[in-house]
């Protein structure tokens, strides 16, 4: 039998947060708002894999900033600056997914470990637990801002080696992202992909 992981580690956004959520009050459309958060997430995980390349590292509330800028010209959508800022504030407090909190404190309950692993800012996911009621279920956030990286740069997953003094193949990571599956699988974590998309899979390593 697989021993028990020494910790769960989550993928934060699109994983156990619902990133279009952060468009819900905004003056649009709804096909509109469908086309702004497909944009906006492409070009926010594009620019983080381009600076990341690059070496250019801007933290990623930086990069959803110039992701929804871009994305608003794009469909040329001109909203005013405080509808502008109430979506960048809206991004602080994204609805969870309906399943994840009855799964994380079953992990508690089972004596599990879990943690956060995310490209997120350390604010910005703080922000996220707290307005979900999620602080005292994690035992650590680790975020990629530690690295000035992102995934799938395996100096972000290693930040979990180091926190739980554990290799790889001890800790589990959940992500809905396969791209970021395969990352966290080729730098040799368990991975559960949880792929709310039904995407299909991608052929990247791991
Ligand atoms: C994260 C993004 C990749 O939370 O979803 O790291």
């Amino acid at each position: 039998m697989t021993p028990q992981p020494k910790a769960v580690l989550f993928d934060a956004y699109g994983t156990l947060f619902d990133v279009a959520s952060a468009l819900a009050a905004a003056p649009l459309s709804a096909a509109e708002k469908s086309a702004l958060a497909r944009l906006w997430r492409e070009k926010q995980l594009h620019y983080t894999w381009l600076r990341t390349l690059a070496g250019h590292y801007a933290d990623f509330d930086q990069v959803t900033e110039q992701a929804l800028d871009h994305a608003l010209r794009a469909f040329r959508l001109p909203l005013s600056p405080p509808d502008r800022a109430a979506i960048l504030a809206a991004t602080r407090a994204l609805i969870p997914f309906p399943e994840a909190d009855a799964v994380l404190h079953r992990l508690r309950a089972a004596g599990l470990r879990t943690a956060i692993l995310s490209n997120g800012t350390p604010a910005a996911l703080a922000a996220l637990l707290a307005n979900a009621g999620w602080t005292s279920l994690f035992d650590a956030v680790l975020s990629a801002s530690a690295v000035r990286a992102f995934k799938t740069d395996p100096r972000v997953y290693a930040l979990a080696l180091r926190h739980f003094d554990a290799p790889a193949d001890h800790l589990a990571f959940v992500s809905a992202n396969g791209w970021d599956a395969h990352g966290a699988a080729a730098f040799g974590m368990r991975v559960y992909w949880c792929n709310r998309a039904g995407a299909p899979d991608e052929a990247l390593p791991g």
